[in-house]
């Protein structure tokens, strides 16, 4: 019994086509059906991102993962604090619902494995005593880079009042790894075989809620770039380009027009075996970047448990 992956988040926001704009600003292609938006990256046959419009403000409505053995996480749950639910309204009732101690949705799913991605062209670095690209330049001119497409959706980033209870429910009761964690600040889970470093991450806050939703990008270049031209169209905060130290990826995060954050990253590090994985407690000074720029003053503000902090 064991989640494998992330599938996509579903947020209830006020309108849909804000999000709309947003999400397809940011490369992800959109399928609009009344109030339900579905947003998924090209290549793929299946959502990353759903908003359900028409409600009073964003708020996270469940995250939904890969797993298998159903039954025996069914099983499982009550007795490590969480409870099996019947599906929302509006939603099928394929796979199984639960609640975790926190009263945070997760759906979990069967689904088969989305095809491997086609191998990315090598990323070449001349350094001393290695000069492996020679009468030639590694860059083009800007105009000439197609803008950024997502290529997966790598982890969700939540919120939770406990984040070590987070991590003990879904270490226990779905099977994931702890990856590494910031004290009981934030903590970061993968899936047991062939895993991003994380799949799933936590971060204290009074309440649960959505922080961010991360899509891998080819190269680091593409994520500085894509970066730049979403914080351009989006027209609120951004934080990066950097470099985590907790899963090593680059970043760039561009704010949502709800306060919360999306991620373009890459080559984040990987976990084939989680059993030859030792995590890591790190000190607060590492919980959030190696290298970047100054941490915008709301990043780590959860909007849905308190709506009006605009300063800190
Ligand atoms: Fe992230």
């Amino acid at each position: 019994m064991a989640v494998l992956g992330a599938l996509s988040m579903t947020l209830e926001v006020p309108d849909v086509e804000t999000g709309v704009k947003f999400y397809t600003d940011a490369g992800l292609l959109a399928a609009i059906e009344g109030d339900v938006a579905r947003l998924r990256c090209e290549g793929q046959d299946r959502d990353s991102i759903v908003l359900l419009g028409g409600r009073a403000k964003k708020r996270l409505h469940h995250i939904s993962l890969r797993a298998d053995d159903l039954d025996g996480i069914a099983a499982g749950v009550a007795g490590h604090g969480g409870r099996v639910v019947a599906a929302p309204d509006a939603f099928e009732d394929n796979g199984l619902w639960i609640e975790d101690p926190h009263g945070m949705l997760i759906h979990l799913s069967e689904r088969v494995a989305d095809p491997e991605l086609a191998e990315a062209p090598a990323y070449e670095i001349n350094a001393p005593g290695r000069l492996i690209r020679t009468r030639r330049s590694a860059m083009l001119p800007g105009a000439s880079y197609a803008p950024a497409r997502p290529l997966r959706l790598g982890h969700i980033l939540v919120f939770s009042p406990d984040v070590l209870a987070s991590v003990k429910f879904v270490t226990e009761a779905l099977g994931m790894g702890l990856a590494d964690r910031a004290q009981d600040i934030i903590a970061f889970c993968c899936a047991r075989k062939d895993s991003d470093h994380h799949v799933v991450a936590f971060a204290k806050s009074p309440g649960v809620g959505f922080h961010h939703a991360s899509f891998q990008l080819a190269d680091p270049d593409a994520v500085g770039r894509g970066g730049r031209a979403l914080h351009a169209k989006a027209g609120k905060g951004d934080w990066g380009f950097g470099r985590h130290t907790i899963g090593s990826n680059f970043f760039h995060y561009i704010q949502d027009p709800w306060g919360s954050w999306f991620e373009y990253y890459s080559d984040m590090d990987h976990i084939d075996d989680y059993s030859l994985w030792t995590p890591t407690n790190y000190e607060m000074s590492d919980s959030l970047a190696n290298w970047g720029p100054e941490v915008p003053h709301d990043f780590v503000h959860n909007y849905e448990v308190d709506p009006v902090r605009e300063d800190a």
